[in-house]
């Protein structure tokens, strides 16, 4: 081969594989290092959080309210499942998920009333994460991050307003009526 012929191959391969960079750059917006940590952060919340309510379901089954414990095995499984979309969007996003340690959980309460009020702070708790990982989106311009989080800020809204209203119910409905309400939570799907 000549060594013209060589020189223009060699070019041509630089130029194909300077182009396929350009490509990953240009269809790829990748998430940055320190939201993605962010998120893997609030992954270990929410795995924590459903830790925390299947601790709670069997305190509930322990103490003979499985109504109680029906409900929360289901939360458990929907902080579950938020785990997983936050998972999902940051390896959609170009960035690594990973499952960090996760801190042990309260194993157990002096009532439901107890329990319940531990759930409606921990949800406070958890909408103040949610509301400073959105602003770390909105620091960085980061609009998919920011559309993506909003979600979990009306769902914290409902997360709260739930956990507060069991913990009024119980408040006024007192000891004897605790086994209706018990029931009534048995039927959540
Ligand atoms: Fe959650
Ligand atoms: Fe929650």
């Amino acid at each position: 081969m000549k060594k013209n012929t060589v020189k223009a191959f060699g070019a041509l391969f630089f130029f194909v594989s300077l182009l396929s960079e350009v490509n990953q750059f240009t269809y790829i917006i990748m998430i940055s290092n320190a939201l993605q940590d962010a998120l893997n952060g609030q992954i270990v919340n929410e795995i924590f959080s459903a830790n925390m309510y299947l601790s709670m379901s069997f305190y509930f089954e322990q103490e003979g309210f499985d109504g109680f414990s029906n409900w929360m095995k289901k939360q458990s499984a929907e902080e579950m499942d938020h785990a997983y979309q936050m998972a999902s969007y940051v390896i959609k996003r170009g960035g690594t998920a990973v499952v960090g340690q996760i801190p042990a959980v309260k194993q157990t309460w002096t009532s439901p009333l107890d329990a319940f009020e531990d759930a409606y702070k921990h949800e406070c708790h958890v909408s103040k994460l949610i509301d400073k990982l959105l602003d770390q989106a909105v620091a960085e311009g980061d609009k998919a991050t920011e559309d993506f989080l909003w979600q979990f800020v009306r769902e914290q809204v409902e997360e709260e307003a739930t956990a507060s209203g069991i913990v009024d119910r119980i408040k006024r409905m007192g000891d004897s009526a605790i086994f209706n309400l018990d029931e009534q939570y048995g039927k959540r799907v």
